[in-house]
């Protein structure tokens, strides 16, 4: 797979190095027109009037719930639209109020840590230095009753890929249910619904080369009568008299208020786009950008690298280099080449606490990076790494 794509990207024309794809990812051209088209002309609410520019933005606005249902191996009415990953989460949460027992790894960006942390057990299941899941610690809290296991499907900071093929057998064994937080994983390694029996998929819109302000909640409609909807309102009813309502059926249920009409729009040229290229060819090619990276990372001198350094793994790296404060790092290399990193716990400060690890500098890839980008972030961190050691 070569690069023409990139032409696609208009970010990247300003020559900047954008290696902070797992913070948030560019958008291409076909997302930026999906959303212009929208605010331009296309303006219109949505599942409300009859009137042509309405009923327009809706079948567009419908045809990103078909396209993500083909992505993550679901059906139309499976897929909930939320503000993002975290709102996804959450919804959960706060739409199975009872739970008493969970189980979540210590890996998993504050998003799907902290929603989880007033259920009156939550177990927290190591994780070794490579990412992988303590299998005896997850088989206990499960045995001991865990009814819900939430567990990142790729790690922010070690870049670890998880076995949900494993885990999701020994959560059926135990009739629990498995959350999967696919934010990191959704762009080119979409988990599939129904293939792996997962229960509940996690993802943002704006990590999948789509507009922020989106985001999903894909679900077994078996959930759908457990579930309560965290919020109230317009839209998710179906009848409101003075004395009482009535709901209407899953999705919308789920979806009160006006949602985010063009960022939803605009992911679903951003879903279409994943397509056309194929999840299968994206991964390839961020594989072997992956590799190049951690080869090109291990030479520089004073440079440790966290995570899994062979096998499986998510298309970032992330790293400390001997005598430098991570932050420090990332403006240097900003202000030296425009090269764009991210710094520090990556909302993931659990993690670090559990691996007694210091803040990191981590570099993330899309499809729209290319082996140059890579040598230029190494090369200013060569001389970093060299009046660092001075
Ligand atoms: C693994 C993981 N989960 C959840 C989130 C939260 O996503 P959002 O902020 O889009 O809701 C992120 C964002 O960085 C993430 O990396």
């Amino acid at each position: 797979m070569s690069e023409p794509w990139r032409d696609d990207f208009p970010a990247l024309a300003d020559g900047m190095v954008y290696l902070d794809s797992a913070a948030t990812t560019l958008k291409p051209q076909p997302v930026i027109d999906a959303v212009r088209w929208f605010l331009e002309g296309g303006t219109a609410a949505v599942h409300r009037a009859v009137h042509a520019k309405s009923v327009a933005a809706t079948d567009r606005f419908e045809a990103t719930r078909e396209a993500l249902a083909r992505w993550f191996g679901a059906d139309t009415d499976e897929v909930v639209f939320s503000r993002g990953a975290t709102e996804a989460i959450n919804l959960v949460r706060r739409g199975l109020p009872s739970l008493g027992h969970v189980a979540v790894t210590v890996m998993e960006h504050h998003s799907n840590f902290v929603p989880w942390m007033d259920v009156p057990r939550c177990d927290r299941i190591s994780v070794d230095t490579d990412g992988n899941v303590n299998e005896q610690e997850l088989k206990e809290s499960l045995a001991a009753g865990a009814q819900l296991v939430a567990v990142t499907h790729q790690s922010n900071v070690l870049g670890a890929v998880t076995d949900l093929r494993m885990i999701s057998e020994l959560v059926q064994k135990q009739n629990a249910a498995l959350l999967v937080d696919a934010a990191q994983s959704a762009s080119h390694d979409p988990p599939q619904l129904h293939d792996l029996k997962l229960d509940f998929i996690a993802c943002s819109a704006h990590k999948m080369l789509g507009p922020s302000g989106a985001g999903a909640l894909i679900v077994d409609r078996k959930w759908y009568p457990k579930m309560r909807p965290s919020l109230l309102g317009g839209h998710m009813v179906e009848q409101v008299h003075l004395d009482g309502w009535t709901m209407q059926s899953p999705p919308h249920s789920f979806e009160a208020g006006t949602p985010a009409i063009e960022s939803v729009i605009g992911w679903g040229a951003a879903v279409n786009y994943l397509q056309q290229l194929g999840p299968d060819a994206i991964a390839d090619r961020l594989a072997t950008l992956t590799d190049y990276l951690l080869q090109r990372l291990g030479a520089i001198p004073g440079l440790n690298l966290v995570g899994p350094v062979s096998g499986r793994r998510g298309p970032l790296a992330a790293f400390h280099l001997e005598g430098m404060e991570a932050t420090a790092v990332a403006r240097i290399v900003s202000q030296r080449d425009q090269i764009c990193v991210r710094s520090g716990y990556h909302c993931a400060q659990p993690l670090h606490e559990h691996l007694s690890m210091a803040p990191t500098v981590r570099a993330s890839l899309q499809l729209y990076n290319n082996e140059q980008d890579i040598d230029r972030f190494c090369s200013v961190l060569d001389s970093v790494a060299k009046i660092a050691c001075m």
